[in-house]
């Protein structure tokens, strides 16, 4: 029999232990957010590398970003992934930023840090990077590299694309400004050239990244022919099914066409990095989405 005082130090001990075993929880805030592949994902990595955390979609209303993420933080959690259309307002919110955020004007993945700063990093570009050089096997250094499209979506990726050493990095925008723009913010990690379609007369590539959002619309960027060079690689960021650019890069013979499905694990891959420390594997769960 339970004296009653060795009842109540249980009770104490079943609330402390309960705060040392509690298990980390994080999640992916956007708007909508149903549709996200997230959960699935860092479920998938958890598993997979016996990490003890939790992962949900949260719905934040459209004028209440930081509010829920506070509310989020209070209640414990450790970290966020950030989709649209809150990657500008994380990056605003952000206490410290990784160098690619900084220069990307973009956070996709929040760290709620010990010393109560908020961490705001970047991924997106470091995904795209580990997809072709690891995944499609296709290394960057002293390639010809062809962004197109100049938005939130382009900006993310640049610096970890410069960083692979490429002979020439081209960002190329239907606005021409806009691309003419990036130049300056970039010229201390490398060369980025930058213009209209109309430049690339003439010019070929080893990699063709669409980082524009045509394919949405079902929309070809105004790509002249001939601008892949032999065995070159086509990506596409979107993922899901054949976007336009796809269909034009088969059409003109690109030797590789990938989609943005490996590229979505990867960013993920780097995020769970740098919350727990551990890197998962990403093969098995792009196997599994593809499937
Ligand atoms: P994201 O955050 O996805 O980058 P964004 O900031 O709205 O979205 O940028 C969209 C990009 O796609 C822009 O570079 C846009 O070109 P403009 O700046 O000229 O608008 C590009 N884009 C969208 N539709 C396009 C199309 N049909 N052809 C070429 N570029 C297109």
């Amino acid at each position: 029999m339970i004296r009653k005082s060795g009842g109540r130090c249980f009770i104490i001990f079943l609330l402390f232990s309960h705060e040392f075993v509690m298990t980390d929880r994080y999640a992916v805030i956007g708007n909508p957010i149903a549709h996200s592949k997230s959960p699935l994902i860092h479920a998938a990595f958890a598993r997979q590398s016996g990490q003890d955390m939790s992962y949900e979609a949260i719905l934040a209303p459209l004028d209440g970003f930081a509010e829920t993420v506070g509310k989020f933080r209070a209640a414990g959690g450790k970290g966020l992934n950030v989709t649209v259309p809150f990657k500008v307002e994380a990056w605003q919110l952000a206490s410290r930023l990784t160098e690619r955020a900084r220069l990307a004007q973009a956070v996709n993945t929040l760290k709620f840090e010990a010393d109560d700063a908020i961490l705001g990093d970047n991924t997106d570009g470091a995904g795209l990077v580990r997809d072709i050089v690891h995944n499609q096997d296709h290394p960057l250094q002293g390639k010809r590299i062809l962004l197109m499209g100049a938005g939130g979506a382009a900006r993310g990726v640049l610096l970890p694309l410069l960083e692979q050493q490429p002979a020439a990095l081209f960002v190329v925008n239907r606005t021409a400004a806009k691309a003419l723009e990036l130049q300056h913010p970039f010229a201390a990690h490398g060369h980025v050239e930058a213009g209209g379609y109309a430049d690339l007369a003439e010019r070929q590539f080893d990699v063709v990244i669409n980082a524009t959002s045509s394919g949405l619309s079902d929309q070809l960027p105004p790509l002249p022919p001939g601008v892949f060079a032999t065995g070159a690689l086509a990506y596409e960021m979107m993922y899901g099914r054949d976007t336009p650019f796809m269909v034009f890069a088969r059409q003109q013979g690109a030797a590789r066409i990938a989609d943005g499905l490996g590229m979505l694990v990867e960013q993920a891959a780097e995020a769970f990095l740098l919350w727990r420390g551990v890197r998962p594997q990403t093969a098995p769960v792009i196997g599994q989405l593809r499937a």
